[in-house]
């Protein structure tokens, strides 16, 4: 058996995407859960490659730093003046001089592409045995994109820019997507052969294809099957377009996979998301980052999860998490904020309008209102009430907070770190609590309650509060 040949990816991001008008560059602008450029990279990823190669020009140090995060497999080569497709492909291919097999070209801007159409191209592109193999496209409005000039005989003749294409040529549908293969040793030689007579001044990659078939080397066509995987991204019009389809494509998956979205046209997940059948997400929901929903588990409506785990059974009801871990058949929500280093146990229980950060809840225990949990552990089946503050900074540091098993603290509480309350101890209600209270302890700080008889009628005279305490006096002396 003869030896594959080698494979080569290299991918052009060294241009500056000027229409996007954004700081960041086009390159690394998001995309469900990826850059731009991120999703090209795991699209190579996924097929067999030898090497990976990215041009890098505009904002290159930017880039890089990202490579060497995301991709560090691949080298970056440096395109300081981007004179063009051709003239970035030259470049990359002299800092690998003695390069032989396949050399792929993607584009850093085009993110749709699905792994299994590349490697399609690469088998048309193997079987012919072809020079050069271009990914074509259908579309309705070809616009400023490259045209496919077939020949008599059906095949590939050359391909001509917008810019410089006569008006029946402009005509053409069949567009080029900027995605290709080519015989290293042959590309090498014909991007010596490229001249920057052109509309634009540069030095095309395009024009490999003409003089490759002028000087009868094999050139091929691979049609895509949808010219969605082809679409570039210019500007962010076009970015929410790709977002749109992006999220179709995600979404479309994961039910055919036995997810229940109850509304996909406002759901979103990340693609480094991942959720098990019978999960449910409720409309209006996020699922972003590393987060994963469980079996069963209901998310949503209204729900944005960042890097955070909902397991088994679980429910998150309007709330915004981050970082945050809930456990099997706990429950969350509605209007809740989980910060980083929220986690709850099984069947635990963070109610409305609690915001958490740092917070270890165990099994059965519950936050059930209006409560801020900051640096805190609070043992199970233990009960925390209703606009209770866990006070877990004095100005200077940060401090921790233990409630013991089944404790029960009382609503209005504030419990001043570091404190512990032991377990099955109580706190009275509206206590503010500066010491521990012991296992079994009731805790009280508040001031006896003494009651002013006939206040009211004395010293708010005429007011419909006097008029009731009045009433109230002669149904009493009635009774
Ligand atoms: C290119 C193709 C066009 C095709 C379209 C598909 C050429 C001459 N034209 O046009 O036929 O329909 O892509 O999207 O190739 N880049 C560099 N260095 C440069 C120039 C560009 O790295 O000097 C990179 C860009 O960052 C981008 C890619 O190459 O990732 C394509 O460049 P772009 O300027 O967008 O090419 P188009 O004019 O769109
Ligand atoms: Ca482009």
């Amino acid at each position: 058996m003869s030896q594959a040949p080698s494979r080569t990816v290299v991918v052009l991001a060294a241009g500056e995407g000027k229409r996007m008008k954004s700081a960041t560059p086009k390159m690394l602008q998001p995309l469900l859960g990826r850059t731009l450029l991120g999703h090209v990279l795991a699209t190579s990823a996924a097929i067999k490659t030898d090497r990976t190669v990215v041009v890098v020009g505009h904002k290159a140090d930017e880039i890089t730093a990202f490579l060497a995060e995301v991709a560090p497999e691949a080298t970056p080569v440096l395109q300081a003046q981007q004179n063009g497709t051709g003239h970035a492909v030259r470049i990359a291919l002299e800092s690998t001089p003695d390069l032989t097999g396949t050399v792929v070209v993607l584009s850093g801007d085009v993110p749709l592409l699905r792994p299994e159409t590349l490697e399609m191209l690469l088998a048309t592109h193997e079987r012919a045995g072809a020079a050069a193999t271009v990914l074509s496209a259908e579309v309705e409005v070809p616009g400023g994109l490259g045209r496919i000039v077939r020949g008599a005989d059906g095949g590939l003749e050359r391909i001509v820019e917008a810019k410089d294409a006569s008006d029946e040529e402009r005509r053409i549908r069949e567009i080029n997507s900027g995605i290709y293969a080519f015989d290293a040793v042959l590309l090498r030689e014909a991007l010596g052969k490229l001249s920057t007579d052109n509309a634009q001044g540069e030095e095309y990659l395009t024009d490999v294809f003409g003089i490759l078939a002028a000087q009868g080397h094999r050139v091929a066509i691979e049609v895509a099957e949808s010219w969605v995987e082809t679409l570039g991204c210019n500007d962010r019009a076009e970015l929410a377009q790709l977002r749109v389809l992006m999220r179709d494509r995600v979404n479309g998956a994961w039910m055919r996979s036995g997810v229940l979205l109850l509304d996909p046209a406002t759901t979103w997940i990340d693609v480094t998301a991942t959720l098990e059948p019978d999960a449910v997400v409720d409309q209006n929901s996020q699922i972003l980052g590393s987060s994963s929903v469980a079996t069963g588990a209901v998310v949503g409506p209204d729900t944005t999860l960042i890097d955070t785990t909902v397991a088994a059974g679980a429910t998150v009801l309007r709330t915004h998490a981050i970082g945050a871990s809930v456990g099997p058949s706990a429950s969350v929500g509605p209007f809740s904020f989980l910060r980083p280093g929220t986690r709850l146990a099984a069947k635990s229980k963070i109610g409305g309008f609690v915001e958490a950060k740092n917070a270890e809840l165990g099994e059965g225990a519950k936050v059930p209102h209006l409560t801020y949990v900051g640096d805190a552990t609070i043992g199970a089946k233990a009960n925390i009430g209703a606009g209770t503050i866990f006070a877990n900074y004095d100005g200077v540091r940060k401090s921790h907070t233990t409630v013991g098993e089944a404790a029960f603290v009382g609503s209005d509480s504030v419990l001043v770190a570091p404190v512990e309350i032991g377990p099955g101890a109580y706190v009275a209600a509206g206590s503010a609590v500066t010491k521990d209270v012991p296992a079994g302890s009731l805790g009280v700080t508040r001031a006896q309650q003494r009651n002013i008889e006939g206040w009211t009628v004395r010293k708010r005279p005429g007011t419909v509060s006097a008029a009731a305490a009045e009433a109230a006096d002669i149904t009493s002396d009635q009774e």
